[in-house]
């Protein structure tokens, strides 16, 4: 058959596609970029059946936070205590407290309290606490000073463009390993040669590609 058109012709309508779905992408990421409020769930801090403190267990008394949140070094969830860790100690303290009234009912029936989560990124998003905590992010550059909150609250925006602020420069925020559940911590003068050692030493990459968080 003769050709009727020029060669360039035949590409066009893939291309306009193509530009179109691009041009689609573009806008999608426009309104999220300039319409998200950067503060959608900052300060978000519910009510919990128990009036359970941070700021006197991880705070004054001490009690380290993986004591509580067991799998967070080992898995992609932190997890939150389970009755029976609670009763570690307090089968032996705080005996006629009321504000343990619930904690010992649940001891009794076997009935897991239920305490209302905080943090939640949307189902389409991938995130793991093993991947970071083991690389040393420590809890406080995401979940700020738990030590001092008497209820927990979202400090941090977990939007897109917070996770990918780190993944793009993540050197303020590399610490010792052994170091990330110490609220006290910071980085000195040295923080930008230290991370960029562990950052070579361990290969690190933190991945900016849409599919890395989006599978
Ligand atoms: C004695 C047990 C215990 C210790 C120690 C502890 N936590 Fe918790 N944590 C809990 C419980 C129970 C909850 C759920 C109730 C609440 O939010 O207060 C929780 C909730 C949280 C949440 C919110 C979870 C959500 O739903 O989004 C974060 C974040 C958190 N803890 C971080 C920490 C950090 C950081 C430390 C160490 C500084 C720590 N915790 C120490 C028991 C503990
Ligand atoms: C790089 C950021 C980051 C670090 C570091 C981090 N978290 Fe989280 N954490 C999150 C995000 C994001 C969520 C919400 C996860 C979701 O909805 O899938 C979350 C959720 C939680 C929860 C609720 C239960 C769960 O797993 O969804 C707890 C408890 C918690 N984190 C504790 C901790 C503790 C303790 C540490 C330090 C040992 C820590 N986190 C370190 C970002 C982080
Ligand atoms: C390592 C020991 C330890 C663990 C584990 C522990 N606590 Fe406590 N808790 C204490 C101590 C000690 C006090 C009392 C502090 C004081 O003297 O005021 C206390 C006090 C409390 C109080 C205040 C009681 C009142 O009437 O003032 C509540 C509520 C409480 N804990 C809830 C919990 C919950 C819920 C858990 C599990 C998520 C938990 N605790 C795990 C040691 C612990
Ligand atoms: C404070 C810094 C920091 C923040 C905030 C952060 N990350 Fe990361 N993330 C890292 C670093 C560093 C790595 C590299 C780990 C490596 O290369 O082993 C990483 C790696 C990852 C990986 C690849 C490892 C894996 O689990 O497959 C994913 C996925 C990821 N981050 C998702 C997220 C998401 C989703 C958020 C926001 C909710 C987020 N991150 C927020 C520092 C951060
Ligand atoms: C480091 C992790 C990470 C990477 C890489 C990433 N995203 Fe996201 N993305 C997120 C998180 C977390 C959210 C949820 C934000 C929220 O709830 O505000 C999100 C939300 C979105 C949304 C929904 C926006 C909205 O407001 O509902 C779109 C669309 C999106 N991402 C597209 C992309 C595209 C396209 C890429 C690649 C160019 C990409 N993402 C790369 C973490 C990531």
């Amino acid at each position: 058959m003769a050709q009727l058109y020029p060669e360039w012709a035949n590409k066009a309508p893939r291309s306009i596609l193509l530009g179109l779905i691009l041009t689609i992408l573009a806008v999608i990421l426009g309104f999220w970029y300039y319409g998200s409020p950067k503060h959608l769930e900052v300060g978000y801090a519910p009510v919990q059946p128990i009036d359970y403190s941070h700021k006197l267990h991880a705070g004054i008394l001490g009690i380290d936070c993986q004591y509580c949140h067991t799998s967070v070094t080992v898995s992609a969830v932190a997890s939150v205590p389970s009755t029976q860790t609670c009763m570690n100690c307090h089968s032996q303290i705080q005996l006629d407290s009321e504000k343990l009234e619930p904690l010992r009912e649940s001891w009794e029936t076997g009935k897991s309290i239920e305490w209302v989560h905080i943090h939640r990124l949307p189902d389409y998003t991938y995130f793991n606490h093993s991947a970071h905590v083991n690389v040393g992010i420590g809890c406080a550059s995401c979940h700020g000073r738990v030590d001092r909150m008497e209820v927990v609250m979202q400090v941090e925006p977990l939007s897109m463009g917070w996770c990918l602020d780190c993944h793009n420069n993540p050197e303020p925020h590399i610490r010792p390993v052994q170091e990330i559940t110490n609220m006290a911590w910071a980085p000195d003068e040295n923080q930008f040669e230290f991370a960029r050692m562990v950052i070579e030493k361990k290969n690190l990459n933190p991945p900016i590609y849409c599919n890395a968080c989006h599978r």
